[in-house]
């Protein structure tokens, strides 16, 4: 049984195929408002431990547009309130037919635990862990970025923002070396850095207007301020007189470049308002190819 837990599960040919299929489903199923029976009669169980807007409700349309049944439980209103384990809820979840799990939590290998624990009786999609991984993010930026941009080899990256505490950033990072990319660049402070995600491919700017001259792709993060110490936190005015992308910003990278964000966006904190709204801002066309990417990484996976 195959999981998806991290994007460095997958190799460069199950990248493709994936990228390929999701935008199948794009344009024959998410733009035309269809639904499969591909998954009828299965059941899909998401366990969300932290907020989510995009991750669990795309996944809940994507295994809808599939034909399966889907559960949402809010954990505060489940029997883990009353003493149950994780392990005994989804063992419970899995006795009343559950085939598949997302599980999004703030500490980073729950997903990996969970799917250790349960072997072979279920399979396991990580929507997110801690600072570590979030693969199916990944993955829909990786679409986007192939829908505007012909080789990923040629492309400039720039990831600007708290990279530190960024599992969208980690996976990110691991799914363009995969796919070739040589050229991404860190744009932080040094305390929203981690020294262990630079190498080769991956160098260090601490200067935003250096950073971004003649990028194709500006990949654009908020803040994490739930996985810092509220004093560590930048003043949300002075990180934006520092590191805001804004249209002049923005005008250093190439006439082409694009702008991603995985949101949730703060205006005024990470990014210019104007920035959003611009030909240039995907951070919309990134939600909706989310869909079809989890449809297609659901389907890959109940194959
Ligand atoms: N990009 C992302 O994970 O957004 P949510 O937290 O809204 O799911």
């Amino acid at each position: 049984m195959k999981h998806l837990l991290s994007i460095n599960d997958l190799n460069r040919e199950t990248i493709q195929q994936l990228l390929d299929r999701a935008q199948v489903l794009l344009e024959q199923v998410v733009q035309q408002n269809t639904q499969l029976n591909t998954l009828s009669g299965q059941v899909i169980t998401h366990l969300f431990f932290e907020p989510s807007t995009r991750t669990q409700y795309s996944f809940t349309i994507a295994a809808q547009r599939l034909g399966a049944f889907v559960l949402n439980p809010p954990i505060n209103l489940t029997s883990m309130t009353k003493g149950e384990s994780l392990l005994d809820m989804v063992r419970t979840f899995i006795a009343m037919g559950t085939q598949l799990f997302v599980v999004r939590h703030r500490e980073e290998k729950t997903a990996q635990w969970l799917a250790d624990s349960i072997q072979q009786h279920a399979i396991v999609i990580n929507g997110g862990d801690g600072c570590h991984q979030h693969p199916t993010q990944a993955l829909l930026d990786l679409l986007t970025i192939a829908q505007y941009k012909k080789q990923f080899e040629a492309l400039n990256v720039a990831i600007v923002g708290d990279i530190v505490h960024s599992r969208v950033a980690r996976s990110l990072i691991s799914g363009l070396h995969i796919m070739g990319c040589q050229d991404i660049r860190l744009i932080a402070p040094p305390e929203l850095l981690d020294a262990k995600m630079t190498d080769k491919t991956a160098q260090v700017e601490h200067s935003i207007e250096k950073g971004l001259v003649d990028a194709d792709v500006v990949v654009c993060l908020r803040i994490q301020r739930e996985r810092m110490a509220d004093t560590d936190a930048p003043e949300p005015d002075q990180f934006f007189k520092q590191y805001g992308l804004t249209p002049e910003r923005l005008a250093l990278a190439k006439p082409t470049a694009i702008v991603l964000h995985p949101g949730p966006i703060n205006q005024g904190v990470e990014i210019d308002p104007a920035v959003v709204d611009s030909p240039q801002s995907m951070i919309l066309q990134q939600v909706t190819n989310g869909v079809a990417m989890r449809m297609a990484v659901i389907e890959w996976l109940c194959a």
